[in-house]
């Protein structure tokens, strides 16, 4: 690129400036950042080569690049033997109109590249981050607009960068809280485990029906609009807190190696309304209010609610059950069946979901449990998984 008058320097500049500082006002990521500086500033100033630097402990790490042949894109010199690290140090701008006539140039380095001329800004006059060379074929000295466009350019990346570095630093932090989430949704899941004779395996397979179900759901027209993708991320989150409730029942009725007698199973019952006032205590310590604790409060209310209106708590009839304790009272019927229990032996695939075929409109939502059948062999499978041990037993409440 031969190099341009000053004047058209200047008449190119200004629209091509706003785009640029534009641009990198809305990068989102270094890699944006340097790709803007790369595609603009060469044209901008009228260089041969651009050159974005990042400042690396005590490196210079030339990581990317625009010019008429290879520069140095990707290698790191000490801070103290390039040039980019004298205006990092110095926090000046450099303008050489002959870099062998300069002692700051380490010659050697620039002996195999057309540079004859270049300037040198820093990123972040006050702190430098960074730095963006420009570098010319012929021995020249560089304009001073020229020079005040790469300032310019130096300072709204060093906007751009902050920015990123923030947006950083609020991801993370949003993907701890996350993780601290999680982490206390299998807290909360595994206290129920150990004081339940149900085997952690029993949380982890309906966790996994819940979320095949609710997927194969998401492709028929009457569950879509209720299940969007993050939906049935989060109904497998929520899934393994639908018994948190039975940490509140007596061990000798969560713990009896048997059936329950009516009295007995009218306290295991209340593990449905146990559970949802566990999780909205939770939410309410937490002093937030997400659709995380909302569902799961949902799941652990309405599991054992039937489409016929004959299930508990609250005897919910058709679609006044939500459809996550719709989904759920599928996984966790389909598990109770197959899985075997001190008081009877774990049924056969084919039979269970026979079993739960003719329960269609009765105990089951008809639309999903039709859904089940079309996927019963994933729900199998899902099952020989997270197989038990053979003497893993206890009561169950469904
Ligand atoms: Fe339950
Ligand atoms: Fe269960």
């Amino acid at each position: 690129m031969a190099a341009m008058s000053n004047r058209q320097v200047q008449a190119t500049s200004t629209a091509e400036m706003e785009d640029l500082i534009l641009n990198i006002s809305m990068a989102r990521g270094m890699d944006e950042i340097m790709a803007v500086v790369r595609h603009a500033a060469r044209r901008l100033v009228g260089a041969d080569g651009i050159t974005f630097v990042l400042r690396e402990d005590g490196l210079c790490h030339y990581a990317d690049e625009d010019a008429i042949s290879p520069l140095w894109k990707g290698q790191r010199f000490p801070i103290e033997s390039c040039i980019s690290g004298w205006a990092m140090l110095n926090r000046e701008i450099a303008v050489i109109e002959d870099i062998y006539a300069d002692s700051r140039i380490p010659h050697s380095a620039y002996r195999p590249t057309f540079v004859r001329s270049l300037v040198m800004v820093p990123v972040r006059e006050d702190d430098p981050i960074g730095a963006i060379g420009a570098y010319w074929a012929t021995q020249h000295a560089p304009s001073p607009e020229s020079v005040d466009i790469l300032r310019r350019i130096a300072n709204s990346a060093a906007v751009g960068m902050t920015n990123v570095a923030l947006i950083n630093s609020l991801a993370a932090a949003q993907e701890e809280a996350v993780r601290a989430k999680e982490a206390i949704i299998l807290a909360m899941a595994s206290l129920a485990e150990t004081r339940d004779n149900e085997t952690g395996n029993h949380i982890r397979r309906t966790q996994h029906y819940m979320r095949a179900l609710a997927e194969a759901a998401r492709g028929h027209q009457a569950f879509e609009p209720e299940l969007s993708e993050s939906m049935v991320d989060l109904l497998y989150k929520c899934a393994p807190l639908h018994d948190i409730g039975k940490v509140g029942i007596p061990d000798n009725i969560l713990l009896k190696p048997g059936k329950l007698d009516p009295d007995e199973f009218a306290i295991m019952k209340t593990h449905s309304e146990l559970g949802m006032m566990a999780i909205a205590n939770a939410q309410r310590h937490l002093g937030v209010s997400n659709c995380f604790f909302s569902l799961a409060q949902e799941i652990a209310h309405t599991h054992h609610e039937r489409w016929d209106g004959s299930g508990y708590p609250r005897g919910l009839r058709g679609k006044n059950i939500p459809l996550a304790g719709r989904l759920m009272a599928i996984a966790d019927v389909y598990d109770a069946l197959v899985s075997e229990r001190v008081y009877k032996s774990a049924l056969p695939h084919d039979q269970a979901v026979s079993i739960m075929v003719a329960d269609r409109g009765k105990h089951f939502d008809p639309e999903l449990i039709d859904i089940f059948e079309t996927i019963a062999t994933v729900f199998q499978d899902i099952h020989r998984t997270f197989v038990d041990m053979p003497h893993g037993a206890g009561a169950d409440a469904a």
